[in-house]
């Protein structure tokens, strides 16, 4: 993979359109240079229209979540169609906040078919919540790996960003952050997962991007000494001067 990706998850904030407005526009003015490098940022559902508005070619807009439903009676969903209709091309799947209120590998399966299916491109989130010395972690993320890509065929791979985000590492209540060799470990563990489950080739080519307290101090190590793909960024992608710092960490 030559691009980098630099990936903003801004969960549930801002709180009005006119901040999600003054963040998105602070951030692609201050865009300099993509050579290398694709920004997507997914801000809640409720504020895509608006910033579909700038028509802003430097950013990709991604979506943070979708139903398992393709259609009908599902108050509150939100449907793959819908979000290629209007023109999302990314989005986040089992990411740990969804998964601590129950969405479970099963669901995110049902998901991450549905975007295939509907020619989306999907960022599968997957981490262990805490590690252990023997090597438990590995086993856990492997498990949730081969869950969440059951029966999807390898022809798909390329459309699926695999995002290693240990939970420990993530948000403001993280334990601690983690370091670009623990990132290397887990990477080299899910291309051997992938190996497993596909071949070296599909392993090889696959996408693999770091996400957990992803900052503009951090951000160069996991990308430089890690290899890691790109960033999935959460708080960091509100606040437009570390984010624009965090972008241009990536060459
Ligand atoms: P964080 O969030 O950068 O605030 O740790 C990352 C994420 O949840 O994707």
């Amino acid at each position: 993979m030559n691009k980098k990706l630099i990936i903003a998850n801004w969960k549930m904030n801002p709180t009005s359109e006119k901040e999600a407005e003054k963040i998105f526009l602070s951030i692609s003015s201050g865009i300099k240079n993509l050579k290398n490098k694709d920004v997507i940022i997914c801000p809640p559902d409720i504020f895509l229209s608006k910033l579909k508005s700038f028509k802003n070619k430097k950013i990709i807009l991604g979506a943070q979540d979708l139903s398992i439903f393709e259609n009908g009676s599902h108050t509150g969903e939100i449907s793959t169609k819908m979000l290629s209709d209007f023109g999302v091309s990314f989005v986040i799947v089992g990411h740990s906040e969804r998964r601590a209120i129950g969405e479970t590998n099963k669901i995110v399966n049902l998901k991450l078919k549905n975007i295939l299916k509907n020619s989306l491109n999907a960022i599968l989130c997957i981490g262990e919540q805490t590690r252990d010395n023997d090597g438990h972690y590995l086993s856990f993320i492997g498990s949730q790996l081969k869950s969440c890509l059951h029966d999807i065929p390898k022809s798909k791979i390329k459309n699926i960003i695999i995002a290693y985000e240990p939970i420990w590492a993530v948000g403001k209540d993280a334990t601690r952050e983690a370091t670009p060799d623990e990132f290397v470990e887990v990477k080299i563990f899910i291309k051997k997962v992938l190996v497993d489950i596909y071949n070296a080739k599909v392993a090889q080519s696959a996408t693999i991007i770091y996400g957990g307290s992803a900052n503009p101090k951090n951000t160069k190590m996991f990308i430089e000494q890690g290899e890691a793909d790109g960033v999935l960024v959460g708080r960091d992608s509100l606040n437009p001067k570390n984010f624009l710092e965090i972008i241009n960490q990536v060459k």
